[in-house]
């Protein structure tokens, strides 16, 4: 799709009701966007798609946390402070922009987000960039740290402060305690949620790509490190567009066409469950209808990974000749978990029991608190936990007369005897993990809008332009259309009769029957309907309707009674046009017949 064909998409998806800004009464603001009747169609379908994939057949657990969170939150996972933005401001027309993304757009630097403020500042001087908005010079202006968080007062007065949560994550994070109870405290496990996430973008651009207010839809699975592993042969012969670091810095260098499991064996994916989840969004990215020649997955530049992941891969989508992330996978090791249990005092572990008891030996200590009191007060009890956790770490440093510990800096002496130093023989059941975590985070909007780019076709039927979607019948917002040929002679009360029948069977159908039956079908086409039911008046003598494919614009008549019985199966992807067309009768269009006048 070209530039222009992206301005055309845009149009079409604000007159169609896909997707327009918000808030147009009061002139809108950038970075907010609300989705019209056929986008919510679309954008449910695809949540429930998802949910069927990552959450039903993987079987996950569902959760719907608050969007709002307390700050201790973002205190704990690094948000509060890390997750910034580099804004550099136009002191002419007082515009701010990302500073990295300038750099990118205008040099030749791809990872400008990777590097330091003085460094994306000497660039800017550099390279002599100018302003986006008014074309003002923006070297020497500075560039700043700017946090992405919507803040917001939780109560009244001064309240509690409290932010929009920047990724629907934390929300499954914070409550891991209870969730691994829910699992019955047996790893692996993993929790997913759909939901909104809030993210304070400097320049939002490229319609529904980059807002303020948007759809994820993350799995974090939680898993033992040590002993749990993927079943990798479900997915092992996927074939993949990988474009690992390597090629991305060799100029000119192609992707790497490979499969899941020839890219784990040769070390390209480092871990085995990130390289598991590629495959599985691999196959569902196909069959929802992302175009897969258009579509890879970009492995993340040392400097380019969020504070927390250890190995990170895209799936990016090109879209109108860029490409972009359209979700990430990350291995994000214990950090979220272990921040959550430091910042908290609570447990996020899980008691994983040893398939055998384990006998081993355990040095203690049960300090003579009589004689610590009266000799160091204060410290006392400070001083009785830095010898606990001395014994636990080397046993050899009571072994002397005294044992030195030190507490905040201070040296202190403790008499041996007085320690109660002892080493006793235990008998392990299991022993307390704190799971990792790999997850797999998808932008809704972002694959949303993937899908309408990936669909949009431009043809001529009767020697008349048509703008079509070519959707998935089952992400269509609508899945077929009912029409009578023309409403008099009972025909509307016949096609609204099949109509009602057709919702009471479960199909989002339509109903129209205003202007030509061309016209009709093009309004259709243009929303991705995938079928056109028509009432004729050979249906009013042999109880048949015909059926329209959108792509093709064949017809077959089908009888009326196994009507819904095709309609699924080619909803659900259980049988072809081409199979129907075959079993019945095809029904030959003269040429002109689609844009015939009523
Ligand atoms: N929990 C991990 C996480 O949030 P991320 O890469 O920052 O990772 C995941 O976000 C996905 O959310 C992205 O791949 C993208 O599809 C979507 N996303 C992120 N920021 C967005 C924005 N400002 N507008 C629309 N979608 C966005």
């Amino acid at each position: 799709m070209s530039g222009s064909e992206s301005t055309k998409l845009a149009e079409l998806a604000k007159r169609r009701g896909f997707f327009f800004p918000s808030n147009g009464a009061y002139g809108g603001v950038a970075g907010f966007y609300t989705y019209g009747p056929e986008g919510a169609a679309l954008k449910r379908h695809l949540e429930d798609a998802w949910r069927d994939r990552f959450t039903v057949r993987e079987g996950n657990q569902e959760i719907e946390a608050p969007t709002i969170m307390p700050e201790a939150v973002f205190e704990a996972s690094g948000h509060l402070e890390g997750f910034d933005d580099m804004l550099v401001e136009c002191a002419e027309c007082g515009e701010s922009h990302r500073a990295d993304h300038l750099v990118e757009d205008d040099t030749a630097v791809e990872d400008a987000e990777s590097l330091s403020i003085p460094e994306v500042e000497e660039l800017i001087r550099e390279h002599e960039l100018v302003c986006p908005s008014c074309g003002a010079a923006l070297a020497g202006e500075p560039v700043e740290e700017f946090n992405l968080m919507f803040e917001t007062t939780i109560g009244p007065g001064s309240g509690q402060t409290g932010y929009m949560r920047p990724e629907t994550a934390q929300g499954i994070f914070v409550e891991f305690p209870l969730l691994a109870e829910y699992a019955r405290n047996q790893l692996p496990f993993g929790v997913t949620q759909i939901g909104p996430a809030y993210r304070n973008e400097i320049s939002p651009r490229k319609g529904v790509v980059r807002v303020r207010e948007f759809t994820q839809a993350e799995l974090e699975l939680f898993v033992n490190p040590e002993t749990d592993e993927p079943d990798l042969s479900r997915v092992a012969d996927v074939e993949l567009a990988l474009y690992p670091i390597g090629n991305q810095r060799e100029e000119g260098t192609e992707y790497l066409e490979t499969t899941v499991g020839a890219a784990v064996e040769e070390g390209v994916i480092a871990s085995e469950w990130v390289a598991y989840y590629l495959g599985i969004a691999q196959e569902w990215y196909e069959r929802i209808g992302v175009d897969t020649d258009r579509f890879r997955f970009r492995q993340h530049l040392p400097g380019e990974r969020a504070h927390y992941a250890s190995d990170c891969w895209d799936a990016e989508a090109e879209l109108g000749g860029d490409w972009i992330e359209i979700a990430g996978f990350a291995y994000r090791g214990d950090y979220d978990l272990a921040k959550h249990a430091e910042h908290s005092g609570e447990e996020f572990t899980v008691f994983e029991q040893y398939d055998e008891p384990l006998h081993a030996e355990r040095a203690t200590v049960d300090p003579d608190m009589s004689y610590l009191g009266p000799e160091f007060g204060g410290e006392a009890g400070e001083i009785a936990e830095a010898l606990e956790r001395l014994a636990e770490r080397d046993r050899t440093a009571f072994e002397g007369e005294t044992v030195s510990v030190d507490v905040e800096g201070e040296p202190y002496e403790i008499p041996t005897e007085k320690t109660g130093f002892s080493v006793e023989e235990v008998t392990e059941a299991g022993e307390h993990v704190t799971p990792h975590v790999v997850e797999p985070s998808f932008g809704v909007g972002r694959t949303l809008y993937t899908l309408l780019v990936h669909a949009y076709r431009e043809d001529e039927v009767d020697d008349e332009p048509r703008t079509y979607l070519a959707l998935d019948p089952e992400m269509a917002p609508t899945t077929v259309g009912v029409f009578p040929l023309m409403d008099r002679d009972g025909l509307g009360e016949r096609a609204r009769e099949l109509l009602a029948a057709l919702r009471e069977a479960g199909f989002e159908a339509t109903y129209d029957d205003s202007g030509n039956i061309g016209r009709r079908y093009r309004r259709q086409d243009e929303v991705g309907t995938p079928f056109c039911v028509t009432v004729d008046y050979e249906s009013l003598e042999s109880e048949t309707v015909t059926v329209r494919e959108r792509d093709s614009t064949e017809q077959v008549r089908v009888p009326i009674d196994e009507l819904v019985a095709v309609l699924g199966g080619l909803r659900d992807g259980d049988r072809s046009f081409e199979a129907i067309a075959e079993e019945y009768e095809h029904q030959e269009l003269s040429a002109g017949t689609e844009n015939a006048a009523e």
